[in-house]
């Protein structure tokens, strides 16, 4: 770690402006012959400490020299650890599903004691820090791609701030893929570009499965609305960026989410608004005294994402989705689509709910939905023509049996 280093791009951040022309660090991370991660990209870390008189930001940069030691491949599961200077340390965690992989944890060690980095700091203790909330996700077999700056704040006083990257995890070859799995922030500084190309535009990075978050919502000091879903935005808007129409797909982040509402006899609400991205959904679960059936009646939305020309809004006060019985829960554990509206739908998955009669801070007994039903049925007919072969081959044996003995009878 240079002082030099520290020096400008503290500097840079001063004026706010930076003519430093960075070239990107490489890092890879081998087992044996075998490539598994390779990462080019600026890392900056801001990251702010106490001093007798106050608190003093210094701006880290990764080194080129950053070593690699304690890195590891696996198949659902690799790390890149990058160490530089006196204990200070970079690393982050991939995993993968079938068609995704992601930077599940992205942490940053630091160590106070170092006085030429940290000058006058009060501490001297190694600090770790990490966050699961990176947003870094790419397609099997792509290359991530980020060369605009991105900042992830690990907690109020340090941030990442990552630019210029190109890295992949989980790869079948030496190389990064020329297949590219292109962020946001840089798709909507590409289309700004002249668009008269005959090339496809980058394809947006899938956000993946949404994470379940667990929403409840209150009356009193008793829980009286119980929710555990995970849950994804499907809207179509007119962008910023491309002053066309857009379709973007979104997961509601469980930990940057709020939930509250209220509870009824026969009308129940569940308000959930989240943070960072403003989007706001308002479900209303109608109970039908006459048949002791509860469904979503109404479900209402609005967005202000980042490239949305103006706020999204959305109501549909004519819905009968997620129908279940009084008394009980309703799951379903399999992926469904609520069309809302022709320019918003909803994806649940992995989905219990009850907005009525919650008793003792626990779901009732749960009503599967009929795609998990139908799932649940390949399994047994496969059972059943079994138990079928099992029987026919057992009566086959006692008629062969009594045959045999009946000729023994005549003889
Ligand atoms: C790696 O490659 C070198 C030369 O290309 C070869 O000699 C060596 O055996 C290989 N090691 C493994 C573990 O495959
Ligand atoms: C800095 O000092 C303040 C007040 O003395 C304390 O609350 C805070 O936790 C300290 N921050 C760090 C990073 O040690
Ligand atoms: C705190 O800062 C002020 C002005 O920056 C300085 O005059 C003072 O001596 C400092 N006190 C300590 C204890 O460092
Ligand atoms: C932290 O820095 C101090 C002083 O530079 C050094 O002696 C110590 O070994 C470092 N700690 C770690 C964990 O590297
Ligand atoms: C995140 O990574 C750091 C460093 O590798 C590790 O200490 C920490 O336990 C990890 N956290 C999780 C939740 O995996
Ligand atoms: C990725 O590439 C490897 C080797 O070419 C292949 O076996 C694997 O199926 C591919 N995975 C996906 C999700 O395309
Ligand atoms: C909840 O509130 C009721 C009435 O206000 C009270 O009797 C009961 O003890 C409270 N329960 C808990 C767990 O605080
Ligand atoms: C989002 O909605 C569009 C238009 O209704 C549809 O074509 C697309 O398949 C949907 N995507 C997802 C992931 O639900
Ligand atoms: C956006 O497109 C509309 C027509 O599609 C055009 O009238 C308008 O000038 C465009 N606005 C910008 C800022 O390019
Ligand atoms: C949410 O964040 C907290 C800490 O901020 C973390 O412990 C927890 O694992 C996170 N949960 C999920 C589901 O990401
Ligand atoms: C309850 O359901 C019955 C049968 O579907 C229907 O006729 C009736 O109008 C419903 N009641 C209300 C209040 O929606
Ligand atoms: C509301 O949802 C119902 C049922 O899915 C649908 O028939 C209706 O067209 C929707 N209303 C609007 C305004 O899209």
């Amino acid at each position: 770690m240079s002082i030099r280093h520290t020096f400008t791009a503290a500097l840079c951040l001063t004026l706010m402006g930076c003519l430093v022309v960075t070239h990107a660090v490489t890092l890879e991370v081998k087992e044996g012959n075998f490539t598994c991660i390779k990462a080019q990209l600026d890392a900056n870390f801001s990251i702010t400490y106490n001093i007798t008189n106050g608190t003093n930001t210094v701006v880290l940069v990764l080194p080129d020299s950053a070593s690699t030691n304690g890195s590891a491949c696996g198949n659902v599961s690799s790390r890149l650890v990058a160490s530089f200077g006196d204990g200070h340390v970079m690393s982050i965690v991939f995993s993968s599903d079938q068609r995704l992989y992601r930077v599940e944890n992205l942490s940053l060690q630091y160590n106070l004691s170092d006085r030429n980095t940290f000058p006058q700091s009060t501490s001297t203790n190694v600090v770790s820090l990490e966050t699961n909330s990176s947003g870094i996700s790419a397609r099997m077999n792509s290359t991530y791609r980020c060369l605009s700056s991105s900042t992830i704040r690990l907690n109020a006083a340090v941030s990442v701030i990552f630019s210029n990257v190109r890295m992949e995890a989980f790869m079948s070859g030496g190389n990064l893929s020329t297949d590219e799995s292109v962020c946001s922030a840089d798709q909507t500084v590409t289309t700004a570009a002249p668009p008269k190309t005959t090339t496809a535009p980058p394809s947006p990075v899938p956000p993946g499965i949404p994470e379940r978050g667990n929403y409840t919502v209150t009356n009193g000091n008793k829980t009286c609305l119980l929710a555990l879903m995970g849950l994804q935005l499907n809207i179509t808007y007119l962008s910023k960026s491309q002053n066309k129409t857009v379709t973007e797909v979104r997961n509601l982040q469980p930990n940057k989410t709020s939930s509250s509402g209220s509870c009824g006899v026969t009308v129940s609400t569940l308000k959930l608004t989240e943070d960072l991205q403003m989007t706001n959904l308002n479900f209303t679960f109608t109970l039908n005294s006459t048949t002791q059936k509860f469904y979503l009646s109404a479900l209402s939305v609005s967005a202000s994402w980042p490239d949305m020309k103006e706020t999204f809004s959305a109501v549909n006060t004519s819905l009968e989705y997620l129908q279940g019985s009084a008394g009980r829960s309703y799951m379903c554990s399999s992926e469904q689509t609520f069309a809302v509206v022709p320019t918003f739908s909803l994806n649940t998955f992995r989905l219990q709910l009850q907005p009525f009669n919650v008793t003792g801070n626990q779901f009732a007994a749960a009503e599967e939905c009929r795609l998990d039903q139908e799932n649940m049925l390949i399994p047994i007919i496969v059972g059943a023509a079994l138990a079928g072969l099992v029987l026919i081959v057992l009566i086959a044996y006692l008629i062969g049996r009594k045959r045999t003995r009946a000729g023994y009878q005549t003889i």
